[in-house]
C-alpha cells in the first residue's frame, strides 16, 4: 500500500489466521501491520482510539507516525484542527495532565466526531503502511457512541475487515453498505437508567461531515464475533447486510461475548 488508502480486502479470500483485536491499544498498528505483512489478518483495536491518538500527540508523537498518517488524511483542514488541539512538540511535561477528549454521546460534538474519525484513520493507515496485506479493525458492539464516526474513519483509510463482538451487531453490516455509498447512517444507542430497551438514535451523514466526497470508501468485510450458535443464526437472519463470516470463541477468550444461555448451544 504506497499512498493509496483504497479498500484492502473487499470480497477477497480472508487470510487463514486472524490475530485477535485486543483493546484498548494492546493490538496497535505495529502488531497488526507486522501480522498483515506476513499474509495473515492483522487487526487493530478500535477501542478508545480517540483518547489513544490524542495522548500520542500530547506526548510528542516522538516517532512522527501520527503526523505521518495525518499527512495522508483526505481532509487536511480537519487533520490540522486535531493537530492544533492535541499536538505538543517534544511532549507535555510529565506531571501535566492529559487534555480531556470530548465525550461521545447520542449527539456528539463536531470536535468529538473529528477526533474519532481522524484517530481511526491514523491507526488503520499506519497498520497498512508499506505492504499489501489485509488489515482489520475490532470494535465492541456495547461501546456504541463512537461506532459510526469510527467506521467512517477506518473506511477512509481502506480497512479491509471490521470485526465486532461483545453484543449482537445487527445493524453494522448495513451501515458498512451505506457508508460505502456515502449515505447517511444511524445507530440505536442503548440508554442506561431508563426502561430496559430504551434507545435513542445517533445519526451520522458523511456528506454533511466532510467537504470533498470523492474519496473511495470501500465496503470492508464484516466478521461477527460470537460465542453461541444462537447469536450466529440471529445475525444471519436479522442483520441489515452481508455477514461475511464468524469468529467463534468462548466467553473466556476475552472478547466480552456473553456465554451461551444453555449448555451445548
Ligand atoms: C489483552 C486482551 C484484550 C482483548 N481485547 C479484546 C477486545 O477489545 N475486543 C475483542 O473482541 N476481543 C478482545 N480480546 C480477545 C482476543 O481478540 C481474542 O479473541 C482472544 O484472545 C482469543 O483467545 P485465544 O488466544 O485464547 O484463542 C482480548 C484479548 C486479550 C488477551
Amino acid at each position: 500500500m504506497s499512498d493509496d488508502t483504497t479498500g484492502n480486502a473487499g470480497g477477497g479470500e480472508l487470510p487463514q489466521i486472524i490475530q485477535g483485536g485486543m483493546g484498548a491499544g494492546v493490538s496497535s498498528w505495529r502488531l497488526a501491520g507486522a501480522v498483515a505483512r506476513e499474509g495473515l489478518l492483522g487487526v487493530v483495536s478500535g477501542t478508545a482510539l480517540d483518547v489513544i491518538i490524542a495522548r500520542r500527540l500530547q506526548t510528542g508523537d516522538s516517532d512522527g507516525s501520527v503526523r505521518r498518517a495525518l499527512a495522508h488524511f483526505p481532509w487536511p483542514t480537519m487533520a490540522q484542527r486535531v493537530l492544533d488541539a492535541y499536538f505538543v512538540p517534544g511532549g507535555k511535561a510529565p506531571d501535566a495532565l492529559f487534555k480531556v477528549t470530548p465525550q461521545l454521546s447520542v449527539s456528539p460534538t463536531r470536535a468529538g466526531l473529528e477526533l474519532t474519525v481522524v484517530a481511526n484513520f491514523v491507526e488503520v493507515y499506519l497498520a497498512r503502511e508499506g505492504h499489501d496485506g489485509v488489515v482489520g479493525i475490532n470494535y465492541l458492539e456495547k461501546i456504541q457512541a463512537p461506532t459510526l464516526p469510527s467506521l467512517f474513519g477506518a473506511m477512509a483509510a481502506g480497512v479491509g475487515v471490521v470485526l465486532m463482538g461483545a453484543g449482537i451487531p445487527l445493524s453494522i453490516p448495513g451501515t458498512l453498505d451505506r457508508l460505502s455509498r456515502w449515505e447517511p447512517v444511524e445507530l440505536a444507542i442503548n440508554l442506561s437508567g431508563g426502561e430496559a430497551g430504551d434507545t435513542a438514535v445517533q445519526r451520522f451523514d458523511p456528506r454533511e461531515f466532510v467537504t470533498a466526497t470523492d474519496h473511495e470508501l470501500a465496503r470492508p468485510q464484516f466478521l461477527a464475533i460470537v460465542a453461541s450458535e444462537v447469536v450466529a443464526k440471529t445475525m444471519l437472519r436479522r442483520a441489515t447486510g452481508e455477514v461475511d463470516g464468524f469468529i467463534v470463541e468462548g466467553h473466556r477468550a476475552g472478547g466480552h461475548n456473553a456465554p451461551p444461555r444453555r449448555a451445548g448451544r
